[in-house]
């Protein structure tokens, strides 16, 4: 088991106004090592928020996060975290980029390129290896943070809307990738997103939130094979379902 999250409620408080935001309520969730797990829910229910508590970059108001057993209190190598507006260094070119971070590994460098440009290879960048990102665009760059996070040997990661920005094709050929990636490296993926067929074609288990204060509303158990056929009746149902459930939610 890799995260057990327990009784989690946050409240934010504005230090000009002493207003407060309640932003998640009570909050109990496991998530198992190697499985895939996506939050969805309405803007502003406390996705991004139950994600970086995860991660450790804020902590709950009440209640408790364990990562394998130890309590998350702050941000570990552990745990990757894919921003969704993240940047690359602009004086390392991109095998440099994605090799920054991996000299605490104690591997030669020349294994870690190695290891890069095989990843590199896997979202049609290998020819981009020694480009710097100013000659990138915008969904490459993505596509070189995204290998950078991938490539640490952090046993989880955790995915903020990481591919809302890009076009569809690049966008799905990286959901193939990254779900090959972390199965077979046994990854825990926590991932945030508005997209549902996105959801669907790689979860295993759907996290829906309530409005805010977030709780957990209901939980979807994906058990359709993989690679995921979009055209399958199943599928369809599936996202149909799940986008209903989120709009009967309502507007707030
Ligand atoms: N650092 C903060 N200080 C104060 N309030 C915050 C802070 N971070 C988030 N909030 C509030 O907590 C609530 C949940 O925000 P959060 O960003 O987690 O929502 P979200 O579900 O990720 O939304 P979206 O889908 O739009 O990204 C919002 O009302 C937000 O204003
Ligand atoms: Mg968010």
């Amino acid at each position: 088991m890799t995260f057990e999250i327990e009784n989690v409620s946050k409240i934010f408080v504005s230090e000009d106004s002493g207003e407060k935001v309640y932003a998640l309520k009570d909050i109990n969730l496991t998530i198992e090592t190697g499985k895939f797990v996506s939050f969805v829910g309405p803007s502003g229910c406390g996705k991004t928020t139950l994600l970086r508590l995860i991660e450790g970059f804020e902590n709950p108001t009440e209640g408790t996060i364990k990562d394998d057993g130890e309590l998350v209190t702050e941000p570990s190598n552990e745990r990757g975290f894919i921003f969704q507006h993240y940047s690359l260094f602009p004086w390392l070119n991109v095998i440099e980029n994605v090799i920054f971070g991996l000299d605490i590994n104690g591997k030669p460098e020349k294994e870690n390129k190695k290891r890069a440009l095989e990843y590199l290879e896997t979202v049609g960048l290998k020819d981009f290896a020694e480009r710097y990102p100013h000659e990138l665009s915008g969904g490459m760059k993505q596509r070189v943070a995204i290998i950078r996070s991938i490539i640490n040997d952090s046993k989880s990661l955790l995915m903020d809307e990481s591919f809302s920005a890009l076009d569809v094709q690049t966008k799905h050929k990286l959901q193939k990738q990254i779900y090959k990636i972390c199965e077979e490296e046994n990854k825990t993926i926590i991932f945030v997103t508005h997209d549902i067929d996105e959801t669907v074609f790689l979860s295993d288990e759907i996290v829906v939130l309530s409005r805010r204060p977030g709780t957990v509303k209901k939980i979807f158990k994906i058990n359709l094979e993989r690679p995921r056929d979009r055209d399958a009746q199943e599928f369809k149902d599936l996202v149909s379902e799940i986008t209903q459930e989120i709009a009967a939610l309502g507007d707030g």
